[in-house]
């Protein structure tokens, strides 16, 4: 049940993030994208599975994701980045075919929490006053950035309090599935995150 509510919603944010872009920057500046919304899915699937899809992706995480950050800073981001998408993978992935995460791709899942733990708390620390609430540029990034920090809060308390040998078994459930469901908040809000960065500023601003 969860596993196919996690992937739907996961595809309906696609679809839904691809249209609000979809919206937001068609103007008459760019008559040569395709003007009606299936078109433009379709150009988008083509380029997603396309041959230039890695250097895409590739350029995108580099250009918008880790060039931002100074010096040795550009690490800690790729870090966080790789590690956020490789728990993501092992966690929802198993959940999405039905299996409870063990063995190897558990013992990697918790593993790689000693790079995502740090990481994110020094990209918060980096990037805490540019996304502050009173920050003159404040607006939509800013909120699900805060909605990342707290939903990943949640997921490094319940996976910490489910492995201490502290609570109760009824306890211990009830964090299973609260790490469930920060776990696909995170990865909805990280989706948001990435299309609101992707589309940049209005072009008819
Ligand atoms: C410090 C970080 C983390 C640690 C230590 C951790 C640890 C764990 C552990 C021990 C389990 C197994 C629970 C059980 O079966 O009883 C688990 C499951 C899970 N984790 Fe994490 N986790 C962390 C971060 C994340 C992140 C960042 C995500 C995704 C964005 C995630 C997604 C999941 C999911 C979806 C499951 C359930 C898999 C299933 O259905 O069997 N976790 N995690």
């Amino acid at each position: 049940m969860f596993g196919w509510f996690a992937l739907l919603s996961m595809l309906a944010a696609g679809i839904g993030l691809d249209y609000w872009r979809f919206r937001r920057n068609h103007t008459e500046e760019n008559a040569d994208e395709p003007v009606d919304f299936s078109g433009w899915l379709a150009a988008r699937a083509a380029a997603l599975t396309g041959p230039a899809r890695l250097e895409s992706a590739a350029d995108f995480f580099h250009r918008r994701i880790i060039q931002p950050y100074p010096g040795w800073w550009k690490w800690v981001a790729a870090a966080l980045a790789a590690g956020f998408l490789l728990m993501a993978a092992t966690g929802l992935g198993f959940a999405v075919i039905g299996v409870r995460l063990q063995g190897l791709p558990l013992m990697a899942h918790v593993g790689l929490g000693a790079v995502f733990a740090p990481s994110l708390a020094a990209v918060l620390i980096r990037r805490a006053r540019a996304h502050s609430p009173t920050a003159a540029r404040a607006g939509l990034k800013a909120g699900l950035f805060w909605l990342f920090i707290l939903c990943a809060w949640l997921l490094i308390v319940s996976a910490l309090a489910m492995m201490l040998p502290v609570s109760s078994f009824r306890a211990q459930i009830n964090l299973f599935h609260i790490h469930r469901w920060a776990a696909l908040a995170s990865v909805l809000c990280a989706m948001a995150f990435l299309a609101v960065t992707a589309a940049g500023p209005r072009r008819d601003a």
